[in-house]
């Protein structure tokens, strides 16, 4: 029987530690029923890292996300830290896993399941069967780009920096990404930038254009101005297969492309850095939500999206594409059944808390696996 896989569980801030406790049982379901078998370790980020050792992560808990075979994420932040100077904010602990761990990939599913085709604010017509994958750029970019930071000026006012910067081998490596996804699925790459303001943009289109014709000129590439990307997503969302983008303009369009499909609270995603000597890939796996802290503790959130992250980890990191599609079919089993939390919830729907959501999936594994 193959090892079991060790897991760095950081459920996080708000509604984090709820779900996580969901997806937990399911972890274990897996445990016990299936072949596979997980060494979960918890530990803290976000404000609660910062309320126990006055930063978002420790040097100890990074040290374990770096060893361990992948590492789940609920959410981090929320206005009880607001005020933080910027370098101990929560959200630095999400971002320096990112950049420490390399992983520059994040996989952001839109998919539209057919029982929530209603809860789309858009028309049924607009968004039902919607599949698209966006690959955003997670390491580099106006993120982490240098010089950065407020200065005073000699008059008495301050000026902001950020820096917008893309090199060759960033763009190469996250545009494969996309290009390899994009095979497995629709065959078609939309390369996202604004080459018509931006050097950073220019290069963008050029170097996805060069890999494109080197490589990859079996899959059908696109590009387009992120502006007109935003648009489109909400006219015709369906004319995407995958949409690969840096780090800003991915954050945006995967907020926009998350609400298409009716609820934040199902989307889930995945953070992948580069294969090293050995054939490993580091890896996060988190639900686009964030920590939603104005709901925590109400049994009101949505563990689904988290739970489709670890279904995502299934698929990407070990291999599992089968488990994986147990957990994403008793998810829709769930759904269908018109069970929903209060996020989703429609007329003619039966309203569960986040514990009932567990119980549901957790009861729909079973009959599955039976
Ligand atoms: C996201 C979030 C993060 C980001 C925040 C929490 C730092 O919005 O994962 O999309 O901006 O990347
Ligand atoms: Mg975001």
């Amino acid at each position: 029987m193959a090892s079991n896989k060790k897991l760095l569980v950081l459920p996080g801030d708000g509604i984090g530690p709820e779900v996580m406790t969901q997806v937990r049982r399911v972890v274990d379901w897996f445990d016990t029923r299936q072949a596979v078998g997980f060494d979960l370790e918890e530990d803290l980020v976000g404000g609660a890292a910062i309320d126990k050792h006055g930063v978002p992560i420790t040097d100890a808990t990074m040290d374990k996300a770096m060893t361990v075979d992948s590492v789940l994420l609920g959410a981090v932040g929320g206005p009880k830290w607001d005020d933080l100077p910027f370098e101990v904010k929560p959200e630095r602990g999400l971002l320096r896993l990112r950049k420490d761990m390399q992983l520059f990939a994040n996989l952001r599913p839109a998919l539209c399941f057919d029982a929530l085709v209603s809860a789309s604010t858009l028309k049924p017509e607009v968004v039902s069967g919607l599949d698209i994958m966006i690959v955003r750029e997670l390491t580099g970019g106006v993120y982490f780009g240098e010089p950065r930071g407020i200065e005073n000026l000699p008059d008495g006012s301050r000026r902001g920096i950020n820096t917008q910067v893309y090199t060759t081998p960033e763009i190469v490596r996250v545009a494969q990404v996309a290009f390899d996804l994009a095979r497995k699925r629709g065959n078609r790459v939309c390369s996202v930038e604004k080459a018509n303001v931006m050097e950073s943009g220019v290069l963008w289109r050029e170097e996805v254009s060069k890999l494109h014709a080197a490589e990859y000129n079996d899959v059908e590439l696109s590009h387009m101005y992120a502006d007109n990307c935003a648009m489109q997503l909400v006219r015709d969302p369906k004319q995407f297969d995958v949409i690969v983008t840096d780090n800003l303009f991915g954050d945006i369009l995967s907020d926009t492309a998350a609400m298409l499909t009716g609820s934040l609270g199902m989307l889930p995603s995945a953070s992948l850095g580069g294969i090293d000597a050995q054939g490993r890939r580091k890896s996060l796996y988190e639900p686009v939500h964030g920590s939603a802290p104005d709901i925590a503790g109400q049994g009101l959130a949505n563990p689904i999206a988290t739970l489709l992250s670890f279904a995502m980890m299934l698929r990407y990191s070990f291999d599992l594409g089968s488990d994986a599609d147990l957990v994403e079919q008793a998810v829709q089993n769930v759904l269908n059944s018109g069970k929903r939390t209060a996020d989703i919830v429609a007329p003619g729907s039966e309203r569960i808390s986040t514990g009932q959501m567990g119980d549901a999936i957790l009861a729909e594994l079973d009959r599955l696996a039976a």
